[in-house]
């Protein structure tokens, strides 16, 4: 039926989750897939290119500068010949020579010279994949259209060493290879397209962005409010994200602690009705990010005077009326008016996927980033965030990452989806 076999070209890094990689392959071509492996130097200290060779069935390429290498397949071809790239393990240095563009071995030359969808399950110690650096390499990797799958959370090979950092298991890692190489039907994981840098310039300079970010306090008297557990650090973190792009930035902020990101407008509000004035205020844009947490309901008729005790028997009643959808009011704007890329986000404590991707729909907007709020998780209030990013395409999920790795990725998402949508008209 099909007329060849889908090509993995796996590049296997120096980690000690390397031994799992013969799982990988084993599991790969039982499935059908051919797989050919190039290790690093360092991966050859953990697992032999004996035993990889022998579960591919071919041979393994180590070396940029092998001359028989480069005149039978050189690594140009290695790459444009496989159907996707597997990075397993991808180790820290792995992926901060990846971000950089080194190309200094055969696996940083493969990668550098591909044209294909690229696949990277990292994995190293918590404390590596944590820090800024590795945090930075990721947000770059996923803003250049790279898949991420994993760290998982668990136990370290060192001991007494817990957290995200295992790299994903082989059948996790072979069905996000599925999703990419199979014609998905139900269009998940459509392979993110290649992202070109930008020709000259910060990739969003000239570029408008409005930010929602914080909670909103709905007044019930004049000393009295409804509020929620937003802390505004993720969507200041986007304002101070697309201002390092180059954007001019525009953030409508309720009543938050954080501080104001260097260079960005600020504009400060408290309730919903007031958030959604300064956003129409700010029209046109190119993008508008909505990451505040606003309150659905307002009191219907909040007191002008402080509401007094004055000896009643009975405590007084709140009559609740909805606040205006901001999201699905800018989504809905008309032509000029409506910014040319809508983004939401989809606060869930169950059914994250489902509800965000009828949100998507309801809300009229262009993309969620959807996360799981519920109070294990730590998300409200916390540093760290993990994200699904929900598009017409599909579904893309990204590993945890501190909340200024998630504004770095997300905005240079939306500088790339940008030019694209400009390159086209
Ligand atoms: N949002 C908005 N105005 C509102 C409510 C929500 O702009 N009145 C935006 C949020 O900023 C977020 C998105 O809509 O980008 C989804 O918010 P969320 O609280 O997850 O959804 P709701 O619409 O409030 O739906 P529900 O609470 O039923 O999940």
């Amino acid at each position: 039926m099909s007329e060849r076999k889908k090509r993995i070209l796996l590049v296997i890094g120096g980690g000690i989750a390397a031994y799992k990689c013969l799982e990988l392959i084993r599991r790969a071509r039982e499935r059908g897939y051919a797989v050919r492996a190039v290790m690093t130097k360092a991966a050859a200290e953990f697992v032999t290119p004996l035993s990889v060779g022998a579960l591919t069935g071919d041979r393994v390429f180590q070396d940029l500068f092998s001359l028989d290498d480069e005149r039978e397949i050189g690594h140009i071809q290695l790459s444009r010949e496989a159907d996707m790239i597997v990075v397993a393990p991808a180790t820290a240095d792995l992926m901060a020579k990846m971000a950089g563009g080194h190309a200094d071995d055969l696996a940083t030359a493969v990668l550098l010279a591909t044209d294909k969808p690229v696949l990277v399950a990292p994995a190293m110690n918590p404390y590596m994949w944590r820090h800024p650096a590795t945090q930075r390499n990721a947000a770059t990797l996923l803003a250049d259209g790279v898949a991420l799958i994993g760290p998982n959370v668990g136990e370290m090979a060192e001991r007494n060493e817990a957290g995200p950092g295992r790299m994903a298991e082989p059948h996790e890692i072979l069905a996000a290879i599925e999703a990419r190489l199979a014609p998905a039907p139900t269009g998940l994981l459509a392979p993110p397209p290649l992202i070109t840098p930008p020709a000259a310039g910060l990739p969003l300079a000239g570029r408008h962005v409005i930010v929602t970010s914080g909670p909103t306090h709905e007044p019930i008297d004049p000393v009295r409010y409804i509020a929620n557990r937003s802390s505004g650090k993720q969507g200041h973190a986007i304002a101070a994200a697309a201002a390092a792009l180059g954007a001019r930035v525009t953030l409508v902020s309720g009543p938050t602690g954080q501080p104001d990101p260097r260079g960005v407008d600020v504009i400060r509000i408290e309730a919903a009705r007031d958030m959604l004035a300064a956003v129409k205020a700010a029209l046109p844009a190119d993008c508008a990010i909505f990451a505040a947490a606003v309150a659905d309901w307002r009191v219907a008729s909040a007191s002008d005077e402080k509401i007094k005790k004055d000896g009643k028997s009975s405590a007084p009643r709140l009559e609740l009326i909805e606040n205006p959808d901001i999201l699905k009011t800018i989504a809905h704007e008309g032509p000029g008016r409506r910014p040319s890329l809508v983004i939401g986000f989809a606060a869930e404590t169950e059914n994250v996927l489902t509800h965000a991707q009828r949100k998507r729909k309801s809300k009229g907007c262009d993309w969620i980033v959807a996360n799981d709020v519920s109070p294990e998780t730590g998300i409200m209030g916390g540093d760290r965030n993990t994200v699904h990013l929900v598009t017409a395409d599909g579904v893309e999920d990204w590993p945890e990452m501190d909340k200024g790795a998630v504004a770095e990725a997300l905005m240079a998402r939306a500088a790339a989806h940008l030019r694209t949508m400009t390159a086209d008209v």
